[in-house]
């Protein structure tokens, strides 16, 4: 969501992302929304205390992972989250105050880029290890275990990157039950142990790592090898193990306990307040509407602002959805018009995205202002959009305001935010949309971006592009479900080029636009490929076009990989 700031603020076209921004995910449907919401924020809406207690309240339990800096960090939280059990990362200067009240069960240390005997590396707090609950230290976190309980990290001649094999061996542990004697692992490691701390064992090795896992009688293990990839086919099963045989975790982590606890808490938070929310039909907006909707009812309003770059049926589907099936009380807006208008002439991209963010700031306001005294405004931040601004150390708003130049909300609008899936990953929000009764068709939406269709129509936007784009941009959308693959593929779509060619049809010529087709696969935005769709589906997709929109007379498949392209044309 965040890199698409950092992108406007350079132009895509000329600016190589940094390496920081490449970390960012890029996922929203909601960008206006965060927009909106994220500035609501900065200009005084006052902040409620992070919901540690994202917890279910009864039974509560949690694994903390320190996170030394890997970039699987995330994935070692939704691995263990994946087993039931709530997870936390949190940075190794985080104090206990702030970890006790989570109940943690056991410690995952994390890899990181570091060498522990370089100046100011790293190291696990002191409470690591006098709390006595299990600890598992993977790469880095294992070698920062070593060093600080006495025993040996050397650099390592040779990274190892890759596959090794993975033998039991030494002494017998439940970190590893049920997995098999021999089994592949994946190892990303450049230092390694030279010799255990005093009083731990060996439980396994590789050809090259003598030392791939180790553990104590106190709880206390090393890996090697990161279990969290699905490259070590049996890292499932010994992350269950650390959480369930040694940390003693209940597995209360369900997106059901989710549910009814936010119930209660959300009705806790808001009383007899009043809240609005910026549904756009994405996932995140919807799921947050509709959970907020279930607690409290009537007192949340939902507005729906049509920019008029919307897919076809998009906005029936959402009204239906949340009006007729969920009842819920939605203010629609059908501001297409004033978007068109002030889209008139611009060509373009950053300015058109400008543009609509601007405008919709400023609908959206409107239509606030009609309803009165509102106390909160509900917002879909993700967990992993808390740890990426927790560890950017500048504001998402900021960066909106400098690099998207939007103007910010008058001051006297201060809402509280409520925020009630921010310990969620999205494939939670997925099931908890599931859960509530969203239909599958919405929970598993590709990512649609907040500009819409107008950063697909190169060159103006005009009533008649959009609607020419609309008919093709249904056929890809139509073909591609019909083979069963729109799941499979992070985004399916068309593109109107401004290009036009000669074609003919029948006994004339025509001189008809060139509409391209784009699909790739990827896992967060931030790469893509393009999908390798079979060759009866491109030709129907192509033959539907020309046949279904006279306007276009010729079809290509986009076969560009990101990078060096992007996903989006524009
Ligand atoms: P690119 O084109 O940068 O897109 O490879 C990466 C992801 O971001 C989405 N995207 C946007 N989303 N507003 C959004 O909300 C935007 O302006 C925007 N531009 C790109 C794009 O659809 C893809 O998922």
């Amino acid at each position: 969501m965040v890199i698409y700031f950092q992108h406007m603020a350079k132009g895509r076209a000329k600016s190589k992302p940094s390496p920081k921004a490449s970390r960012r995910v890029a996922t929203s449907g909601d960008i206006e929304v965060s927009t909106y919401l994220e500035i609501a924020k900065e200009i005084g809406g006052e902040q409620p205390e992070a919901a540690r207690e994202a917890i279910p309240s009864g039974e509560r339990e949690a694994i903390i992972v320190i996170d030394f800096g890997s970039q699987y960090s995330l994935l070692i939280a939704r691995r263990v989250r994946e087993c039931q059990v709530y997870c936390e990362l949190v940075s190794a200067d985080t104090p206990w105050e702030k970890i006790a009240p989570l109940n943690p069960k056991g410690f995952i240390l994390s890899g990181g880029p570091g060498s522990v005997y370089e100046a100011n590396a790293p190291m696990a707090p002191a409470y690591i290890y006098e709390s006595r609950l299990p600890v598992l230290g993977i790469c880095y976190g294992m070698q920062v275990i070593t060093h600080q309980m006495g025993g040996q990290v050397a650099p390592g001649t040779k990274r190892e990157y890759g596959h090794a094999l993975l033998h039991l061996g030494g002494v017998d542990s439940p970190l590893f039950a049920n997995v098999p004697q021999s089994t592949p692992v994946w190892m990303s490691h450049g230092d390694k142990i030279e010799a255990t701390p005093p009083d731990f064992n060996v439980l396994a090795y590789t050809d090259n790592s003598p030392f791939a896992a180790i553990g104590n009688d106190k709880n206390i293990f090393g890996l090697q090898f990161h279990p969290e990839v699905v490259h070590t086919p049996e890292g499932r099963t010994i992350l269950k193990n650390f959480v369930y045989r040694i940390c003693g975790c209940q597995g209360n982590w369900t997106m059901g306990n989710f549910i009814q606890d936010s119930l209660t808490k959300i009705q806790k938070e808001v009383g007899k307040g009043k809240v609005i929310s910026a549904l756009s039909g994405g996932v995140d907006s919807s799921v947050v509407s509709t959970v907020i909707h279930r607690a409290i009812g009537d007192q949340i309003t939902c507005i729906f602002v049509n920019h008029g770059m919307l897919r076809r049926e998009e906005v029936e589907r959402t009204f239906n959805t949340f009006r007729l099936n969920m009842g819920m009380n939605i203010v629609y807006v059908d501001a297409s018009e004033r978007f068109l208008d002030r889209l008139k002439g611009v060509t373009d991209p950053e300015t058109k995205r400008k543009i609509i963010g601007e405008e919709f700031i400023n609908v959206f306001e409107d239509e606030a202002k009609k309803i009165g005294k509102v106390d909160f405004l509900a917002q879909g931040t993700l967990y992993p959009d808390v740890i990426e601004s927790a560890s950017s150390g500048s504001t998402a708003a900021a960066k909106i305001k400098s690099h998207h130049n939007v103007g910010g909300l008058p001051a006297r609008m201060t809402l509280k935010l409520l925020e009630p899936l921010r310990y969620l990953f999205k494939d939670e929000v997925r099931q908890v949309g599931l859960e509530l009764g969203l239909p599958e068709e919405m929970v598993w939406r590709q990512p649609f971006p907040g500009p819409g269709l107008s950063i697909r129509i190169i060159g103006e936007v005009t009533k008649e592009k959009l609607e020419i784009l609309r008919a093709a941009d249904w056929v890809v959308m139509n073909e591609i479900k019909k083979a069963n693959l729109y799941r499979q593929l992070w985004q399916s779509f068309a593109i109107l080029t401004d290009v036009r060619s000669v074609g003919v049809m029948g006994d004339y010529r025509t001189y008809g636009y060139l509409v391209a087709v784009r699909a790739v696969t990827s896992d967060d935005a931030m790469t893509a490929d393009w999908s390798r769709l079979p060759y009866d589906v491109l030709a129907r997709i192509s033959n539907r076009i020309v046949n279904e929109v006279p306007e276009v007379n010729r079809v290509v498949y986009d076969i560009t990989s990101k990078p060096p392209s992007t996903i989006e044309w524009e």
